[in-house]
């Protein structure tokens, strides 16, 4: 057992969220990034949204993008758009879909597909984007599970275990992880934002369970903790390899997110939110910017590029072990599907 959480700023907690709406400008944006020719990069989630628009400044700057979609309709759709945008590239954009973070067996059929795609060339960068906000709490996956824990962050985990063995391999100087999670985590759950007894809520009814908004506070949480835990379960290779392995709150953008919302909400949300390519830099920066080395392991990026703490007791979850004994939940539960 980890100690119990320390508190955390309620004041600091608005500061955070008002500070998505009114974030710095960014400094690290394409014309700054390298030349990434002979690179690869897996983006999930890249047939829309901050995703499509990561994997479209990656194929312009000469890399080859592996999309994990869920969708294969949508996955060429996406392809083809990518290519549109720059048809001079020297890249290349291989699709691997059927990717349902809904149902996790669907997982490891999507990683074998990346493998061929990647042959045996370099895995350079992996950002794990694809993500749920639900409007409801009623959610439910194929294994029982709350659907935002298992989509966004046992689905993730359980791709990366196929991941791990084309990734952790000294054959190139980049190596970065950017697990995308949001300023919603400051409105998870009390005690390092997880629900510890019971994180995927099985077997209890949607009337009894939390807010949506706590659900996907605690999915995002997750994904902080996920940044660092991977770092310090593979610290040998992951040290040697100089790989960093961090979290990102993309921003408040205008994407497909709020689909299921009410529609006066989206508009409202047009209106306040950013364009989608700041959430690509904030990605982006997490995944190629110099300034990121293995001394930031576990860091948590925001808008549009720049490191903050997160909530205060899941800023202390990344070095009190919490972290470990969250990774070691979720390994627990999808390890049948290894
Ligand atoms: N937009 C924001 O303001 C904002 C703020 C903070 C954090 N984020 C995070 O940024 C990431 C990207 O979000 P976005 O705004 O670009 O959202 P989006 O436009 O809705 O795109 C989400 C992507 O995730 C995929 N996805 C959803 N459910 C999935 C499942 N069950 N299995 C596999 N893939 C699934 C979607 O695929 P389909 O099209 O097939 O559904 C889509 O490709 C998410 O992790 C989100 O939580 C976004």
């Amino acid at each position: 057992m980890t100690e119990p959480a320390p508190s955390y700023s309620r004041k600091r907690v608005l500061y955070e969220l008002y500070y998505g709406f009114r974030p710095n400008k960014p400094t690290y944006t394409p014309d700054e990034y390298p030349n990434l020719a002979g690179r690869t990069a897996i983006v999930t989630g890249a047939n829309t949204g901050i995703g499509l628009h990561v994997a479209k400044i990656l194929y312009e700057k000469n890399c080859d993008v592996i999309i994990v979609v869920r969708t294969a309709a949508k996955g060429e759709k996406a392809r083809e758009e990518i290519l549109a945008a720059t048809p001079d590239s020297k890249g290349s954009v291989i699709i691997a879909d059927g990717c349902d973070f809904l149902d996790l067996n669907t997982v490891k059929p999507t990683a074998d597909k990346v493998k061929t795609a990647l042959g045996d060339k370099p895995l350079n960068v992996i950002i794990h984007n694809a993500g749920l906000m639900a409007r409801t709490n009623t959610g439910i996956s194929k294994q029982g599970v709350e659907a935002m824990f298992q989509v966004n962050a046992m689905g993730p985990q359980l791709l990366q275990h196929f991941l791990n063995p084309l990734f952790l391999k000294k054959d190139s100087d980049l190596k970065r992880i950017v697990w995308v999670s949001s300023a919603s985590h400051l409105l998870a759950f009390r005690e390092y934002g997880i629900n510890w007894e019971n994180p995927g809520f099985e077997g209890v009814d949607a009337g009894q369970r939390p807010a949506a908004a706590a659900l996907y506070g605690q999915s995002k949480a997750a994904n902080i903790m996920q940044a660092k835990a991977w770092s310090t379960k593979n610290k040998t290779i992951v040290d040697e390899i100089e790989c960093v392995s961090v979290s990102c709150y993309p921003g408040n953008l205008n994407t497909d997110l709020a689909r299921d919302w009410n529609p006066l909400l989206r508009k409202i949300g047009g209106y306040l939110f950013w364009d989608v390519k700041y959430g690509a830099y904030t990605e982006l920066y997490g995944a190629l910017s110099p300034a990121l080395t293995t001394k930031n392991q576990g860091a948590y990026v925001v808008p549009f590029g720049e490191v903050h703490d997160p909530r205060e007791d899941i800023e202390a979850a990344l070095t009190n072990g919490t972290d470990l004994k969250l990774w070691d939940l979720i390994e627990e539960k999808i390890s049948k599907y290894f």
